[in-house]
């Protein structure tokens, strides 16, 4: 077995017993927020932080000695060149509500290249994989099937997935971007799970995401998901996917949605 699939091993283990931990112990009148962030919408709940403190244990116990970066601020320093990315839960607002669109999020990097990654979402039944140069698997109760992202459609008939971070300055530019995009697409979808919509994607259930703000533990496992859809992932202008844009399709698409959005989207900060 390859260091990556050993990788994939654990983090598939530890995100589905993460998954079923949060749905078996999710409180019956829903969890508390217990921290709001950069804005009062932008929450943390106490199931945020177990989850978090789940993976870590696991994934400390079986490799000590990793790097980890987790959204909720488990991150520690490694000796070795594998660093674990993860988000306990992408969704936390459907979370929150009960909404099934939520997920647990965990890549491995070794030497900064993502090389596996889970996203696992227990209330729809499905576990998406990927490992680098492997390609990318959608695991349900009837069976495993591999991914392919939809490839050439044209703007006019791409479904467009994006979502909006949490600060309100960005979303009122965010708002106005979206009014560039909309007239120009069949339609626009807001999950509200990074992870997820790029799952989406990579399923052929939407033709494109975009994002601006999107923090490394929202598209790591799935960016290597997409890429290895036969999609790809990148910034505006060139630049790699970042905290400033993420923008992810099939080929062809890519270059059109990029071409509409790099003049309505300007670096702003
Ligand atoms: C959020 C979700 C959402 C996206 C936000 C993210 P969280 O992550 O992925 O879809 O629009 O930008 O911050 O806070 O639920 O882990
Ligand atoms: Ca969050
Ligand atoms: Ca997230
Ligand atoms: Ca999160």
């Amino acid at each position: 077995m390859s260091l990556a699939e050993e990788l994939l091993e654990l983090a598939l283990a530890t995100a589905r017993e993460t998954g079923r931990m949060l749905v078996d112990k999710r409180p019956a009148t829903g969890p508390d927020v217990v921290q709001t962030k950069s804005s009062p919408t932008d929450v943390v709940t106490q199931m945020d932080r177990a989850a978090e403190e789940l993976v870590l244990q696991r994934i400390g116990a079986a490799r000590p000695g990793d790097a980890f970066l987790g959204e909720e601020g488990g991150t520690q320093d490694g000796d070795g060149p594998v660093r674990w990315i993860v988000d306990p839960i992408d969704g936390t607002v459907n979370y929150l509500y009960d909404l099934p669109d939520w997920a647990v999020s965990i890549a491995a990097q070794v030497d900064g290249v993502t090389v596996a990654g889970v996203v696992d979402m227990p209330r729809r039944g499905e576990t998406y994989t990927a490992v680098r140069g492997g390609g990318a698997l959608l695991h349900t109760a009837s069976g495993t099937r591999e991914l392919r992202v939809n490839a050439d459609v044209p703007l006019e008939r791409a479904l467009v997935a994006t979502g909006f971070g949490y600060d309100a300055r960005r979303r009122a530019h965010q708002a106005e971007v979206l009014t560039g995009v909309l007239p120009n697409v069949r339609d626009i979808r807001r999950g509200g799970s990074c992870c997820a919509d790029l799952c989406a994607l990579a399923a052929g259930r939407v033709d494109a995401y975009y994002e601006r703000g999107v923090q490394a533990w929202d598209v790591a496992a799935g960016a290597l998901i997409v890429e290895e859809a036969g999609g790809r992932v990148a910034g505006l202008d060139g630049a790699p996917v970042s905290p400033d844009f993420a923008l992810a399709a099939g080929p062809g698409t890519f270059e059109a949605l990029h071409d509409l959005l790099l003049p309505l989207d300007p670096a702003r900060d």
